[in-house]
């Protein structure tokens, strides 16, 4: 994807993981944009001023997405909109705040701005999670999960944004505010922040040998170079519509530390299972289709990993040894 599109844009939570390397993207691409952050100060932001053509095209505002009145003021005027600002944490806390309430806070304020596509970062956590799903079925995007469940498991975050992406579409389906959205897995892949994310946290624990175990589990993942470029063919495709499974591959946890321990031997990589009861979990099938269909190609997953891993060894998060 290369040009010069003479577009403005809004990303919210423009120094989050994703969101840096859109911003970057986008910046590439010729877009001036508006990037919410909360501290425009904060050193956590510093990485988006320094991307290529930030002096002249990156505006950086502050916005909460429970502060209605910031997000109309970073949105006003734009042509299109990337809301991928959430908080990644379990914490029910987030549920009705930042995810139901900030999402509906940011749909509404690109409705009265008359902004021409929003492109949401949903989750597949909004997607998969449903026990009543037969091993055998393919997970796709008319799936959903299962609220009850969520609630009866704690999982704040899934339950967070399968509820907001919920109320995206019914608002989005009231006010005719064109709607694209992405549903990604578990996204790795290098930093552009100087700051540690949620789901790269997710590796660091096997290569500090801080988790001395891995999980009986299978999940879904994604670079983040791959989920940026995702949100620019939604938003760029006239076409494009719906939900968007952003997977590339299933993997067992096994799996996951196995690939680890053969790329990096040096570290101090779990090599067994905390679950020795139950049979080694089964991994779920997955399509990718839609948007491969869109033009996205997937970076190979050992590329993924040994990149993310260079990044926490460049921000000094893992010792080189
Ligand atoms: N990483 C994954 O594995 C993954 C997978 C699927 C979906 N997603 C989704 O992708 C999006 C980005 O995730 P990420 O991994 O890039 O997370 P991240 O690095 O933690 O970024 C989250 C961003 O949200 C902002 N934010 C949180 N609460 C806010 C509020 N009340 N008002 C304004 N901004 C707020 C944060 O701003 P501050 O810097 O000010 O805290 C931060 O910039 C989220 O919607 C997440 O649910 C992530």
């Amino acid at each position: 994807m290369t040009g010069a599109i003479q577009e403005t844009v809004c990303v919210t939570g423009a120094g989050g993981f994703i969101a840096s390397w859109l911003v970057k993207f986008l910046l590439e691409r010729g877009y001036r944009v508006i990037g919410t952050v909360r501290d425009p100060d904060e050193e956590k932001n510093a990485h988006l001023k320094r991307l290529e053509g930030a002096n002249e095209r990156l505006t950086l505002l502050k916005a909460d997405l429970l502060d209605y009145e910031s997000i109309v003021r970073a949105v006003k005027g734009v042509d299109g909109v990337f809301h991928t600002a959430c908080p990644v944490t379990d914490n029910l806390d987030i549920v009705q705040g930042p995810a139901v309430q900030g999402t509906l806070n940011v749909l509404k304020a690109c409705s009265e701005s008359n902004v021409k596509r929003l492109v949401l970062t949903s989750s597949l956590g909004a997607i998969y999670m449903n026990p009543a799903r037969p091993l055998d079925d393919v997970v796709i995007e008319k799936c959903w999960s299962d609220t009850d469940y969520l609630q009866q498991t704690k999982n704040g975050y899934c339950l967070a944004k399968t509820l907001a992406e919920h109320a995206a579409w019914d608002y989005a389906k009231k006010s005719g505010l064109d709607m694209v959205v992405i549903n990604p897995a578990v996204v790795l892949g290098p930093l552009l922040q100087s700051t540690l994310n949620a789901s790269t946290s997710h590796i660091l624990k096997y290569l500090t040998g801080s988790a001395k175990t891995y999980a009986n589990f299978c999940q879904a993942y994604v670079d983040v170079r791959d989920v940026a470029q995702a949100h620019i063919l939604a938003y760029e495709t006239p076409s494009a519509s719906g939900r968007y499974v952003c997977a590339d591959r299933v993997l067992h946890r096994g799996e996951l530390v196995d690939l680890l321990a053969k790329l990096y031997p040096e570290y101090p990589i779990p090599r067994k299972c905390s679950d020795e009861r139950n049979p080694r979990a089964q991994p779920f099938k997955i399509s990718n289709e839609k948007i491969q269909n869109l033009g996205l190609k997937f970076l190979p997953f050992e590329q993924c990993l040994k990149d993310s891993v260079s990044s926490l060894q460049e921000r000094g998060f893992i010792n080189t040894l």
